[in-house]
Formats: C-alpha cells, structure tokens, sequence
C-alpha cells in the first residue's frame, strides 16, 4: 500500500500496516516528517487527551468519529509513549505533554515504521494519482503502483510547513464531495472601528466564557493587537460561522453589579479603576472603568459595566486565517467512508485519514488522538 503524508495520520497508519505485514511505501513532499508535530504544543507535542470523547470533534456527522476513537483510546498511545520511554506530564484538563520534546515522538513513530519495515520516502514531489487496476502514483521518484493508497496530507492550515490541499484534489478527482473547508483554533479580527481598542490591550490576558452558537468554551482569552486570541477564543473559533456573533462573559466566577454596590458603601472615596482591577487584569479595568471615585458612580453606570463585562460581544469581521490555524474544519465527507476503516465506499482501495477528513478536534490533543485513532483505524483494515 501507499501512504501520501508522513505527518501523524499517515506515520501512525504506515506503522501498524507495516506491524501487520503489508508492504508500506509512506510518501511526503517535505524533507522532515511529522513537521507540524515538531512545533505542537510549544515544542512539547500535547499528543492526546484523555478525556476525549465524539463530543470533543466539528464533523457534519459527529458519530462518524466514535468508531475509530473507541478502538484506539488515548491510554493506547500512552502506551506507546511508555514503551518508547518518552516522560510526560498532564497540564490541565486531560492534555498530555512530553516532558523533553516533540522531536521524540516523531522519533518513536519513526522508529515503529522503521521495525514495521515501512519504506519511508521524504522531499518527494507527487504529481499525479491515477486509478486503473491499481492506484498508480506518478512522483520526482517515479511511478509507484499499489492496491491501496491513503490520503494523509493532512489540510490547510500552516501553508508555509507543507500544508496543501492535496488531499482535498485527489479525493474530488474520484468524485468524493468535500465539506467546504474554514480555519478552524484561529485568532479573530474586531472591526476595523475597535482596533484601537483591543490592539491598546494588546497582551493582556483574562479568565472569560466565551460562547460561539450553543457551544462555550471557560478558558483564558488574550487581547492582540488586532482582536482576539487565547484558548477560548481559538476553540470558539472553529464553530463561529461567517458574520456569526461571539458572546463573552469576562468575569464569570464574579457578580459585577453586587460587588460594586457593596464597595460603594465599603469605600466611597476609592477610584472605580481600582475597585474593577480587584476582579480582572488592572490595564482591563482601566480600559472601561469610568474616571470616578465610587460615591460618584451612578447606578445606571454600575449597571453599564456589570452589562459590559458579562454580556461583552464581538462580531468578527475575518481571522488570521490558514497562516495561523491549527486546524482545517470541514474536509473529506465522512458520508463517502466508511467509520471502521476510512475506506471510501465508491472508491474500492481508497483511504482518507486525519485532519483531510472532516473531523476535527478541539484545542488540547484531540486533534493528534484522531490522527492516532484513524491511522490505526485505516493501518488495520
Ligand atoms: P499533518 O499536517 O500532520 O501531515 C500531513 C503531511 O502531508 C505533512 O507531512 C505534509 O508535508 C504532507 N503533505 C501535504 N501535502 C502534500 C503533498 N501535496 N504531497 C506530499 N506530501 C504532502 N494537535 C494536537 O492534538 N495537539 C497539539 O499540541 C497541536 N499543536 C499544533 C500546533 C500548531 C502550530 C499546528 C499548526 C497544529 C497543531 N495541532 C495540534 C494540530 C495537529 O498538528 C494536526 O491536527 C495533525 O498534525 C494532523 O495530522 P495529519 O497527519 O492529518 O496532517
């Protein structure tokens, strides 16, 4: 079988074929495999979560996913990790980092592609995929012939690291539809007219519950200097639609309203800056604070800022786009394969694994668990 696509998906699939003897051809046209598990996590690769669930994915059919992830779990690949000696911590809900580097998780999928005798060709161009008896892969290297060929170029995001839509190409060209792709886990822009504003709070980081449709996301957001960011807003992001409003509550473990009435009376002579910085971040409070002692702020004003921070909206005109998303939402239909084995069902042979799929995971390892997941999914049929 061929594999195009040496990144998570396509090493992990390569490495369990192999494991079960086929003979494996991996394929990538950079010189660096798992390139994008390289710079993952802040070079420390958050390579699974263990809390992951169907519910953690963006898929046209979310249940498309369940079958994959329930037979390759989270504490699957951890024992792959343990196996290779790779320490690793938990951070914060469920996401495991390594200890040293993401270098070394590449190392181990090399590694088990090596021991399953995969033969691993790097900084090869691929220029043509044609189907007769056999897929026949036409490439700076030659032709290649295989009975199977999995797609495992991954999608979109981070042009300048490889990313193509290569996948998305060959998968039309036998006629599968392709759920229109978007950034996804991506900065988003205020209009033009609030710029000034967020970009002088540029920096500044603050707890919020940030809702995007009917899914809210209680993490950190950041202010940049040209709108928003932060986990929160990155999760947030990959289910906001075109022209969609974001709904921010930036003090949700605070009631505004009581707080400030209560030191009204406590502290009369305080600024009202100060008495707002004891619940956020001092350059936040200053931002939308008005330049009053406390025993001149009206009620009404009090009722203003209460308002502002808990029902704060932002209605994104665009975002840093594919040169900065993690991720691709949309992608190879799930309809055209099957759940157990990412086969297409019209085309006989024909695989599609990872982020070209249209499955994708929230921030915090979900993305590599499916990469995993499908590539063993894939690997074994
Ligand atoms: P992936 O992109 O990994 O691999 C695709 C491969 O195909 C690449 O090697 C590419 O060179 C190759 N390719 C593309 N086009 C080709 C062509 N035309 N010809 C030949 N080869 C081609 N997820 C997570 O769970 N935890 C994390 O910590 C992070 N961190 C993170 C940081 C940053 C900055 C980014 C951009 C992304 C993440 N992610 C993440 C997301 C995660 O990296 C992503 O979901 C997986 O890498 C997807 O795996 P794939 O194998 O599908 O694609």
């Amino acid at each position: 079988m061929i594999v195009l696509g040496a990144g998570a998906a396509g090493l992990m699939c390569a490495a369990t074929a192999g494991a079960r003897g086929q003979s494996v051809l991996l394929l990538d046209h950079n010189t660096q495999a798992g390139a994008k598990i390289l710079i993952s996590g802040g070079g420390r690769c958050n390579f699974t979560n263990t809390g992951t669930t169907a519910a953690n994915f963006l898929s046209a059919n979310p249940h498309f996913c369940r079958s994959a992830l329930s037979r390759y779990q989270p504490k699957d690949f951890l024992d792959l990790v343990e196996k290779h000696k790779i320490a690793w911590h938990e951070k914060t809900l469920g996401q495991l980092f390594c200890d040293g580097s993401a270098r070394q998780i590449v190392a181990m999928l090399l590694a088990e592609c090596d021991a399953a005798h995969v033969d691993v060709r790097l900084g090869v161009k691929i220029t043509d995929v044609q189907k007769s008896d056999h897929f026949i892969v036409d490439t700076s290297q030659g032709a290649f012939e295989a009975a199977r060929l999995v797609l495992a170029t991954g999608a979109l995001s981070i042009p300048k690291m490889g990313a193509t839509g290569f996948a998305y190409d060959v998968a039309r060209k036998f006629g599968l539809n392709i759920i229109a792709p978007k950034p996804g886990l991506v900065p988003l822009h205020a209009p033009v007219a609030e710029v000034p504003f967020y970009s002088g709070l540029a920096g500044v980081s603050v707890k919020a519950v940030v809702r995007a449709g009917a899914v809210a996301f209680a993490e950190n957001i950041l202010f940049t200097h040209r709108g928003l960011s932060g986990p929160a807003i990155l999760q947030a992001s990959s289910y906001l639609e075109p022209g969609g409003t974001l709904h921010l509550d930036l003090a949700p473990d605070v009631d505004v309203a009581t707080v400030l009435k209560r030191r009204k009376h406590e502290r009369p002579k305080a600024d009202c800056k100060t008495i707002v910085s004891e619940m956020m971040p001092q350059r936040l409070a200053a931002a939308i604070a008005p330049e009053k002692i406390m025993s001149q702020v009206s009620a009404q004003e009090m009722e203003v800022l209460h308002n502002g921070l808990r029902h704060w909206t932002l209605i994104p005109p665009g975002s840093e786009g594919y040169a900065k998303a993690e991720v691709t939402v949309g992608g190879i239909d799930t309809a055209e394969l099957s759940s157990r084995t990412m086969e297409s069902h019209s085309v006989h042979g024909l695989y599609a694994i990872g982020e070209a799929v249209d499955v994708t995971g929230w921030l915090g390892g979900y993305n590599f668990q499916w990469a995993w997941a499908s590539g063993v999914a894939a690997g074994e049929a």
